[in-house]
């Protein structure tokens, strides 16, 4: 798959969320992309899967013009980039393999959806892909009765019976503890690694980006002032996108799932850095 963002722009009134954004995607990778409050980083995923309209610039995929996408290929392209919040945003009430199931709702329609007329094809399929997420054996309670990390993995089944060709995660973990973050975080890496998805996802903390992803982009006021392998992040870099007077530290705060490998006498210890605005 081949992603092109040239010059992406959003502008809201007088504020530029999104100041010529540009990023080329050659080949499935997992992309961090980080920066502080306010730094335009659920605005660019947004404007991706059109939940808001660029202002100006070119965003091409597979060289489909993505941005003047209309009507019915513009509903196909939003279940191709299937998108994860940091709320889940699951139906509380309704068991697990069902909320899965939803993700087939636009290859059905709604109306067999509401009365839970689902083929044995995606009854398979949202268990198998339950399996694959290591939270098989919820399947028959009720999404509300999950822990947030395996709720947000219940999401990302979701996203998956879509069959995406793209995922795109807004702060996945950013309301999780640091065990349920890592399963996320695995979670999104192994899809990564097995299927061959592009994972754009936006975070929240330097050690997440630099341990999941490949790549890292780092946006400060609506521009991208960082983009390159997780190992070219230094500390330099990271003042750069989060600016000199940031709060941060190259050792461990309550969050960091470095700070819990640390704790629990985990490999990771070693590297901890976490930084939010
Ligand atoms: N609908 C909107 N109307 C007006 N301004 C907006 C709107 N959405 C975002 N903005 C502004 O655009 C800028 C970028 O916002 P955005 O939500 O993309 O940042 P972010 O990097 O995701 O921040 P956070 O880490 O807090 O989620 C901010 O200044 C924000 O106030
Ligand atoms: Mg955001």
């Amino acid at each position: 798959m081949l992603v092109k963002i040239k010059s992406l722009t959003k502008r809201f009134g007088a504020a530029t969320a999104v100041d010529r954004a540009t990023i080329l995607v050659d080949r499935p990778q997992m992309i961090g992309i980080i920066g502080r409050s306010g730094a335009g980083k659920s605005t660019l995923l947004r404007m991706i899967n059109r939940l808001t309209d660029a202002t100006s610039g070119e965003l091409s995929v597979d060289g489909v013009d993505v941005l003047a996408l209309r009507g019915k290929a513009l509903r196909l392209w939003r279940r191709d980039c299937a998108m994860i919040f940091q709320q889940f945003n699951l139906v509380p009430r309704l068991d697990v393999v069902t909320n899965v199931m939803l993700g087939r709702v636009s290859d059905h329609g709604a109306l067999r959806s509401m009365f839970n007329i689902f083929p044995d094809e995606d009854i398979h399929d949202a268990v198998r892909t339950l399996e694959r997420l290591g939270i098989a054996e919820h399947a028959l309670k009720r999404a509300e009765a999950l822990s947030g990390g395996q709720q947000q993995r219940v999401a990302i089944a979701r996203a998956l019976m879509q069959r995406p060709r793209m995922l795109l995660a807004d702060e996945p973990i950013a309301s999780l503890d640091p065990m349920n973050a890592q399963a996320v975080m695995g979670a999104l890496r192994k899809i990564h690694d097995e299927d061959g998805l592009t994972v754009m996802c936006n975070l929240h903390t330097l050690d997440t980006a630099r341990r999941y992803c490949d790549r890292v982009i780092g946006m400060r006021d609506g521009r991208i002032v960082f983009d390159g392998p997780a190992s070219a992040l230094t500390e330099t870099a990271a003042r750069e996108i989060y600016g000199a007077g940031a709060d941060f530290s190259e050792s461990a705060t309550s969050t960091s799932l470095s700070a819990l490998a640390a704790r629990t006498g985990g490999p990771s210890a070693a590297a901890p850095a976490r930084v939010r605005a």
